[in-house]
């Protein structure tokens, strides 16, 4: 009952040459694809207006990498939630480990972007995960139950959020935890929800895996229970990667 979402994060990097990418996965989204699993690429900033434009008629998603919870104003070098929705985003990523270790963000300040995001009609994919230390001292799960209850606005709808457990050890490293270890955190995750926002929203919203995800390993990953999709850093800067991703979900 809950569709599949691979997802795209290209974090700081490409520039207009990468917009080939988009028109090659969308070449490969077939129809029948379509129809078993979303797919979603959030470019920088500085493509999000072309890449819309690209995307038109594949069926790709566009969205955001982060935004400002303010709705205007004297905030030099952010961006509003309404305007990426102007430029064709409908989901914005916040609270990734990069920006809560880069530019300090906290649990409050998350919900208060994911917030702006939802107001904007836009769907938040709120970002959680524990550090190798957290792990090692067996404190994952609280750390990540705390920031799924400090990050998620009361009331949403399962429409209105995905969340994506990205522990920060297996970003970018080739690491993973075991196939155990993810199912223990997202089935969490979801009784996390499910006290927050009952049951049948914990039923229908969205859990996805992040971290050193390929075509190779996608396929186990993606068949755990409460993993329903993926998101993806460095397998999604080339088509062909990210497309194994998208075919394994
Ligand atoms: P990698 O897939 O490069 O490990 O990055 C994961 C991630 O941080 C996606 O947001």
């Amino acid at each position: 009952m809950r569709k599949p979402l691979v997802a795209g994060n290209w974090k700081m990097n490409g520039t207009r040459a990468s917009l080939n990418e988009i028109v090659e996965m969308g070449k490969a989204y077939s129809l029948a694809l379509r129809g078993k699993v979303d797919m979603l690429i959030a470019p920088p900033s500085t493509l999000l207006y072309t890449a819309s434009a690209v995307a038109l008629g594949t069926g790709i998603a566009i969205g955001a990498q982060d935004c400002h919870a303010g709705a205007a104003g004297a905030h030099t070098g952010d961006l509003a939630a309404s305007q990426l929705f102007d430029v064709g985003a409908s989901a914005v990523i916040v609270g990734h480990s990069e920006r809560r270790a880069d530019h300090g963000e906290t649990d409050t300040q998350v919900k208060a972007k994911a917030e702006a995001v939802i107001a904007q009609g836009m769907v938040a994919i709120i970002c959680v995960g524990e550090t190798k230390a957290q792990r090692e001292a067996g404190k994952a799960l609280a750390v990540v139950g705390k920031q799924v209850k400090g990050s998620i606005p009361a009331g949403v709808s399962a429409d209105q959020v995905v969340i994506a457990y990205e522990p920060v050890w297996a970003i970018g490293t080739g690491l993973t935890p075991t196939l155990a270890d993810i199912a223990e955190v997202h089935a969490d995750i979801r009784k996390t929800i499910a006290r927050l926002l009952g049951k049948e929203t914990a039923a229908k919203m969205r859990i996805l895996y992040g971290g050193s995800v390929k075509p190779n390993n996608a396929k186990d990953i993606l068949g755990l229970a409460d993993v329903d999709g993926a998101l993806v850093g460095g397998a999604s800067l080339k088509a062909s990667d990210f497309m194994g991703i998208v075919e394994a979900a």
